[in-house]
């Protein structure tokens, strides 16, 4: 039997997620994450960017000396202040990761950084070495790979493994690719550049065009072996790939993509809770995996299906993403099934007349109220019938 692939889920909630517009967070909170993070089973936590504050510094600082078992990531730009800061903060770490990033694409090279391509290759080998001089766990992150020139890449990526990065990051900074390009750049790295296989890829994918986590997914099928993320996909802009839904997508479909992740999957919508009281942004109500009507049903004829057999219009269960049970949400939608059904569970054997006197009740009050509650029906049947 062939043993399963596990995909790294490197976590940057702490690190691209607070860069979210409106998202900080104070240091305890950072810490409560972290340990969240911890009990999620991510694999990597990046837990800031040492040089950018002095809170960024502590948070790293911190992460690192508190939590074992895991590997604590703080990022830095291809220079001595950057990565001599991010080993001082990562340097208690029990598994430190030193991760470094040089821009590579035509519009970064002409505009920001005023470097020709020979001027990137050297800057991004320098930062590597230094790093890996600290520590043996670097990571090296092309910004803006998804706009980069295909053969440029590969020469970048090239050296970068020579001079040590044990992990190349493949970012689309500005959510820019679509799926087939994002796989399309994975699998030319993994076909062209020649000692590919001393390192893992990994992709990073913003939401801009809202296919993060489909380019993610395309990256896996093509070869990369970690997903960067974060908790209810928050990140700059638009946000990052959603952690819950590519570490779902992959368990759920693990027949398709033949591999999955070591998360455990129980603590995702406690986890994204957590992370939306602290940041103060919400979760979209219909989201994927942990949304609030992510697992709730309305339409009679789906609530019918449901009662008889729950597969037919759920592919996930509501406890494998840290959720008690299905939501049958009674509404103007609602047929007479989930009505009946309900009010079993309320204590209340109706049949024959009496239950269509209260369902044509109920029908009325749906109407008039966007969600019918227990208490509802309660009063409902208490004025409608005789029992
Ligand atoms: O989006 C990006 O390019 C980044 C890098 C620092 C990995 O966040
Ligand atoms: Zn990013």
């Amino acid at each position: 039997m062939t043993s399963k692939q596990m995909i790294k889920i490197f976590d940057t909630t702490l690190r691209d997620g607070e860069q979210s517009p409106g998202a900080s967070m104070n240091h305890e909170e950072k810490m409560l994450i972290a340990q969240a993070l911890v009990d999620l089973g991510v694999d990597v936590i990046e837990a800031g960017f040492p040089i950018a504050s002095p809170d960024d510094f502590k948070a790293v600082s911190e992460v690192a000396a508190n939590f074992r078992g895991v590997e604590i990531c703080g990022l830095a730009r291809c220079n001595d202040a950057d990565i001599d800061r991010a080993w001082e903060a990562l340097r208690h770490a029990e598994r430190p990761r030193i991760h470094v990033f040089l821009a590579t694409s035509p519009i970064h090279r002409e505009f920001k950084l005023k470097m020709s391509k020979e001027q990137v290759v050297e800057r991004a080998v320098y930062g590597v070495r230094r790093a890996a001089s600290y520590c043996d766990n670097v990571e090296f992150s092309p910004e803006d790979a998804g706009r980069t020139e295909a053969d440029f890449l590969c020469e970048v990526v090239e050296a970068v493994i020579a001079a040590g990065a044990r992990t190349v990051n493949i970012p689309d900074t500005v959510g820019y690719a679509t799926p087939a390009e994002m796989g399309r750049i994975i699998r030319t790295l993994k076909d062209r550049v020649a000692n590919i296989e001393r390192a893992v890829l990994s992709v990073h994918c913003h939401n801009d065009l809202g296919l993060a986590v489909a380019n993610s997914l395309a990256a896996v099928e093509n070869g990369a072996g970690q997903v960067e993320c974060t908790i209810n996909g928050i990140g700059e802009r638009a946000g990052n790939c959603s952690l819950e839904e590519v570490v779902m997508a992959l368990r759920t479909r693990q027949d398709y993509y033949q591999c999955d992740t070591r998360i455990n999957s129980k603590r995702l919508v406690p986890t994204s809770r957590l992370v939306s009281e602290t940041t103060g942004l919400l979760v979209q109500r219909n989201k994927a995996i942990v949304g609030r009507n992510a697992f709730a049903h309305e339409a009679g004829i789906h609530q019918d299906g449901m009662l008889k057999e729950r597969t037919t219009y759920e592919i996930m269960r509501p406890e494998d993403v840290g959720l008690s049970s299905t939501d049958l949400v009674l509404g103007k939608h609602s047929g007479r099934a989930a009505l009946h059904d309900r009010l079993k569970r309320l204590g209340f054997e109706l049949t024959g007349e009496d239950l269509n006197r209260v369902f044509d009740e109920f029908k009325r009050l749906a109407d008039r109220k966007k969600e019918v509650l227990d208490d509802d029906l309660v009063s409902l049947v208490q004025q409608t019938c005789s029992c």
